[in-house]
């Protein structure tokens, strides 16, 4: 059906049903000459007035905040979209500078991301407050919800009056999915229960042991908790302490150091309580709106549902045995020599993850950093050998390297001690691709010099981009998906993530040409180098062309269908998720908007 924004101007709304007209609050505008329906924003007619809003605060417990930028204690004024407000805070704005690069500080804030970019960068911290403080790329109101009726709240007042909605974990997202301009923002970080249990009672086959957290729990504490039971157990987290389990890692998929054992994160949830897009609070586990539960496992974050809590299965401790390896530039100073140690490296990754290691490494200008690889249950002595026929080439060739390794009495010693915490408030874009054992086994020239090229993608940007390596085989002991990550996860040996930095205060033509960069230079090359491969919609890029097939391949048109059943107005919008193809964020990354 044509929605024609001229029936609300006559006025003629009331006398058609709504259920005829998904579309019926969205706001009519044409921008760039092509025609939209938009979200409601501030300043438009639709925007719910103050009374609306106070309603909306006592229904959350008074839980409801005006956002403001993390930094905007360092400003003078915050000019925001409801008004503008004096905002100086000395001491609130030397806590800020302190802790800005720090990733646990910026979990705990109301809407602050760890990548700045999709902020826009707006409001840094500064030592000249009367710079202006916008914005920027930020939602207008925060609901710090505290009961999962403050989440219901948040949503039906959502979707009723037509606002673009987010839901904010950690913030702990490449691609800046957990922030939106001019929206209302859902923060679920404060659900942090935490239960396990011995033997799982709920439906299916499953009855070893479980735990069920809270939509807020992060990785390391979970593992923490994990460990202190008796015996201690193991949950699959992604590697990084800070990033949330029950957001954004199980619905995009997962990997962590478990998944050459237990695939994705995704694969090992049972069940999840949610809240729907039309405001049920409901179950969807293999019984209960089974294909809910199979979108929400790896479907695509924030896409499906707004997730209250999530459980896992737990697997026992084993003893574990980590490695670290590094080439660089106080080893050598020869860049040729230095290229042959990472393609000796990436040469025998099929053997690493055929013999079921997982792996980390940071490739950028003349420093290859391995840390760790990972032999969950294995002794040093077995993963020396598996690590023997790289040691050996690279003395054949004359790579100088350094190397360590250790053994360890559980993995969450192992994850203590060699996994380290990543910084936050960088600016930068990302991209990603998995190379499958194929690529590798025919290409790995090639893929090496794709590495090249994301490390510099240019003349003018030489030695600029580096990359976030991952080997693992999520199909090593799981070889049967029974989630929606994309099947050919399950030959994956390589997941490298791509970054390209963003200078601050760069022009719309500026990022628009590093964006051009990312897709059709680094990615490119990865895409090429890696036909067999495919990309993780948590870390890749959003505008890659193709992202149905590349992040879900055979999966994507059950995960549309179930989209257009469960969310038929798009309530829940994430960049490249299920069913986001008729919609644009315009005007500069400002206004969701559907095309018309
Ligand atoms: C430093 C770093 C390390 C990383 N390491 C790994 C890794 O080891 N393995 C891996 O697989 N990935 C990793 N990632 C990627 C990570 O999985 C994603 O960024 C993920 O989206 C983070 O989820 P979050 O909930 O913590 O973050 P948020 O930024 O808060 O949310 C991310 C997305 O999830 C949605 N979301 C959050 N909470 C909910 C909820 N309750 N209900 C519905 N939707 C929700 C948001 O709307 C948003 O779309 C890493 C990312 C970074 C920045
Ligand atoms: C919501 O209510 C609380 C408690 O009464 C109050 O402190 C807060 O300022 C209110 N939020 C908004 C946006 O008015
Ligand atoms: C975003 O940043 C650009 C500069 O890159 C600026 O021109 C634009 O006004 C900003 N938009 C918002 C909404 O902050
Ligand atoms: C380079 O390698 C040396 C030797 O292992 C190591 O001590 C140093 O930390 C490495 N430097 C970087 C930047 O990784
Ligand atoms: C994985 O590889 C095997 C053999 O190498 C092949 O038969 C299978 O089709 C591949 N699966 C996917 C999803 O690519």
């Amino acid at each position: 059906m044509a929605w024609n924004g001229s029936v609300l101007a006559l006025g003629l709304l009331p006398f058609l049903s709504e259920a005829l007209l998904p579309s019926h609050r969205l706001v009519p505008r044409t921008s760039n000459g092509k025609d939209y329906a938009c979200k409601c924003y501030a300043g438009d007619e639709c925007w719910p007035d103050e009374g609306s809003w106070a309603e909306l605060n006592s229904t959350v417990g008074g839980n409801l905040i005006v956002n403001l930028p993390p930094g905007a204690p360092c400003y003078e004024t915050f000019e925001g979209p409801l008004s503008t407000v004096s905002t100086y805070d000395a001491a609130a704005c030397a806590e800020v500078t302190a802790n800005f690069m720090d990733q646990r500080w910026t979990a705990e804030q109301p809407a602050a991301l760890m990548w700045t970019y999709f902020t826009n960068d707006t409001c840094r911290p500064t030592q000249d407050p009367a710079g202006p403080c916008t914005l920027g790329y930020y939602g207008v109101y925060v609901i710090e919800a505290q009961t999962k009726e403050h989440v219901k709240a948040g949503v039906d007042f959502a979707r009723e009056n037509n606002l673009r909605l987010i839901i904010r974990n950690t913030g702990h997202d490449f691609i800046g999915r957990s922030t939106g301009w001019g929206a209302l923002v859902i923060n679920t970080h404060s659900f942090q229960d935490v239960e396990f249990t011995d033997k799982y009672t709920g439906p299916g086959r499953y009855k070893g042991g479980a735990v069920t957290i809270g939509a807020g729990v992060q990785g390391q504490a979970l593992l923490t908790e994990a460990h202190a039971q008796d015996p201690p157990v193991q949950v699959m987290t992604g590697e990084c302490p800070t990033v949330g389990v029950a957001g954004g890692l199980v619905q995009g998929g997962g990997h962590g150091p478990l998944t050459p054992q237990h695939g994705m994160v995704a694969d090992t949830a049972l069940s999840f309580d949610v809240v729907t897009a039309s405001g049920e609070m409901l179950t969807a586990n293999c019984d209960e709106n089974p294909d809910l539960f199979w979108a929400l496992k790896g479907g695509g974050p924030g896409a499906f549902a707004a997730v209250l809590s999530v459980t896992l299965k737990t697997f026992p401790e084993q003893k574990s045995a980590g490695v670290i390896v590094n080439i660089n530039s106080t080893l050598t100073q020869d860049e040729a020599l230095f290229w042959e140690g990472v393609r000796s490296f990436h040469k025998y990754s099929n053997d690493f993850v055929g013999g079921g290691l997982y792996v980390y490494f940071e490739l950028m200008a003349m420093r290859l950093h391995i840390q760790p690889f990972v032999g969950f249950g294995k002794t040093l002595a077995e993963m020396q050998d598996i690590l023997k026929p790289m040691f050996d080439e690279f003395d054949a060739q004359g790579v100088p390297y350094d190397t360590s390794g250790k053994e360890f009495d559980t993995l969450f010693d192992l994850y203590i001690d060699l996994f380290d915490d990543e910084g936050a408030g960088s600016s930068a874009l990302t991209g990603g691709w998995m190379f499958s054992h194929q690529d590798v086994a025919e290409n790995n020239d090639e893929i090496i010099e794709a590495f090249k090229t994301v490390i510099s993608p240019r003349e003018d940007l030489a030695n600029q981009g580096g990359i976030i390596g991952h080997l693992w085989d999520a199909g090593h002991s799981t070889p049967v998906s029974n989630s929606a990550t994309h099947p050919r996860f399950r030959n994956s040996t390589d997941f490298s993530i791509a970054i390209l930095p963003v200078p601050l205060g760069a022009s719309w033509e500026q990022k628009e040409d590093l964006q051009n960069v990312l897709t059709n230079v680094q990615d490119e090359a990865m895409r090429k180098a890696g036909p067999n491969g495919c990309a993780y919609i948590n870390e890749g890029d959003p505008f890659q062309p193709d992202w149905q097939d590349h992040f879900w391949g055979s999966e994507y048109p059950r995960l549309l269908r179930i989209k257009n059943k469960w969310d038929p107005e798009g309530v829940f919008y994430t960049v490249s998720t299920p069913g986001t193809e008729d919609w644009e964020v315009i005007e500069y990354g400002t206004r969701l908007c559907r095309k018309v």
